[in-house]
């Protein structure tokens, strides 16, 4: 079995919620939860598979490379680190409806970090049964990972969990 690493932010909200129900449904010894501030990126070589979760709540907390920025901070010591070929997939939060032409952007942004530094993106997840306008998390028709709403649609969060989870086993696997 493949050795998992859950890694989220922010704390306290719907991310790291989502988070403690992805953990849940491992064997703990074949998975370790952690927020960003919580693990070194050197020690991220202890997994073969990152599932990485964060939300999108304005373009500000992506874009600005303000020194107290938690997931600038955390991508910047990506750098120390050889990621290619590792294994990735995201999860991230949003809501659909007040944020229909932003529906969960922050997933974009995960990605391209991990991927010019060489990991291999793992999880697509399909769009259909969501209701946006426009993500940068869309890519061909497909999430470049599981996108969550609980601010919306809460009662599909955990059913969404479980399907993903299992596409996510067959693709390590495969
Ligand atoms: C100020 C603010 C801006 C937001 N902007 C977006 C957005 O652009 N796109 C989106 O999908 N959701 C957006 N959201 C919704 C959050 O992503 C969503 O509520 C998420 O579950 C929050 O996760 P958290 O509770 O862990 O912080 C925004 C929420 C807030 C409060």
């Amino acid at each position: 079995m493949e050795k998992i690493g859950i890694i989220y932010w922010p704390k306290g909200g719907s991310v790291e919620k989502v988070a403690r129900k992805i953990y849940e449904r491992f064997d703990k010894v074949n998975a370790d939860i952690y927020d960003i501030l919580s693990i070194e990126a050197t020690d991220l070589v202890n997994y073969d598979c990152l599932i990485m979760g964060g939300s999108t709540v304005g373009a500000e907390i992506w874009q600005e490379a303000e020194a107290n920025n938690k997931w600038n901070i955390f991508f910047n010591e990506l750098d120390k680190l050889n990621l290619k070929y590792k294994e990735v997939a995201i999860f991230g939060l949003g809501d659909q409806i007040l944020y229909p032409n932003n529906f969960v952007d922050g997933m974009a942004l995960i990605r391209d970090e991990f991927e010019k530094r060489g990991a291999r993106i793992i999880g697509n997840w399909p769009t259909e049964g969501y209701n946006y306008k426009d993500s940068l998390a869309d890519e061909d028709g497909k999430f470049i990972g599981l996108a969550i709403d609980e601010d919306q649609q809460a009662d599909l969060t955990d059913g969404r969990i479980d399907s993903w989870l299992a596409q996510l086993k067959t693709e390590l696997n495969g």
